[in-house]
């Protein structure tokens, strides 16, 4: 299975991807937590990325597709692979268009994942992640069993940076402009299939799997 995650900020990608790359045993590909272990290592990518990041800003397309192309290159993709937050703007799509078509690869398909604006601020700003594992939480939808705590390793839970409103605003716009049209880029290619996100996590799982199973 060859896929990609569509989606504004906050629709579910992370969540979903994580649970998808399980059940279909494929690498999960995200380039925001590709940046977020760089910065947690103190890179030079992970400070240029922060730059960015604590923007709302896009990273730019000459280091994204850089990492990306390099990743997908390795052996645990020939099976297949799950791109999360990439490609997000025309040109990162045309580019991954151009690469794949080298390699004489194909998309099986793309999954947009679709949720009212309202859902999104709420789901962001609620969000908690562990700083050490990567764990995604949310005050109320899917809290930790004790307060704060990351329930697979213990660490103290953190909000991401980009988290707080004036960050959240600009990622919003930023999606509007430059990431939805790749909705109508993907559509033409007849490889896109759109999500209903305001469901809970699970049902929201299992649509994903329908349309998934329907096709592999
Ligand atoms: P990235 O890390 O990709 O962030 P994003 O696209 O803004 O998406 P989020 O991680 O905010 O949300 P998500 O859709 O994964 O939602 P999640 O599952 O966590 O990118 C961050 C930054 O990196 C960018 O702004 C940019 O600067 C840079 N970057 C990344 N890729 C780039 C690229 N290709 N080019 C250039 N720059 C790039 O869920 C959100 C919350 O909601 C969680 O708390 C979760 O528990 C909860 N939740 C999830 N699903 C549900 C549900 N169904 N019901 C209720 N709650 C739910
Ligand atoms: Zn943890």
């Amino acid at each position: 299975m060859k896929i990609i995650l569509l989606g504004p900020p906050g629709a579910g990608k992370g969540t979903q991807a994580k649970k998808i790359a399980k059940e279909f045993d494929i690498p999960h590909i995200s380039t925001g937590d590709i940046f977020r272990q760089n910065l947690r290592e103190n890179t030079d990518l992970g400070k240029l990325a922060k730059e960015y990041m604590d923007k709302g800003l896009l990273v730019p397309d000459e280091v994204t597709n850089k990492i990306v192309e390099n990743r997908l290159e390795k052996n645990d993709c020939q099976k297949g692979f799950l791109l999360d937050g990439y490609p997000r703007n025309v040109e990162q799509a045309e580019e991954l268009d151009r690469f794949l078509q080298g390699k004489g690869i194909h998309l099986d398909c793309v999954l947009n994942i679709e949720v009212e604006k309202e859902a999104l601020i709420e789901r962001i700003t609620g969000r908690r992640v562990c700083p050490n594992c990567g764990a995604t939480y949310h005050i109320k939808t899917f809290p930790p069993t004790v307060d704060n705590v990351c329930d697979k390793c213990g660490a103290q839970l953190i909000q991401r940076s980009d988290d707080k409103l004036e960050s959240v605003v600009k990622r919003l716009e930023v999606y509007e402009s430059q990431t939805k049209p790749l909705i109508e880029h993907y559509t033409k290619k007849g490889i896109l299939v759109n999500i209903d996100g305001n469901k809970s996590v699970e049902e929201v799982f299992e649509d994903i799997k329908k349309v998934l199973g329907d096709r592999g």
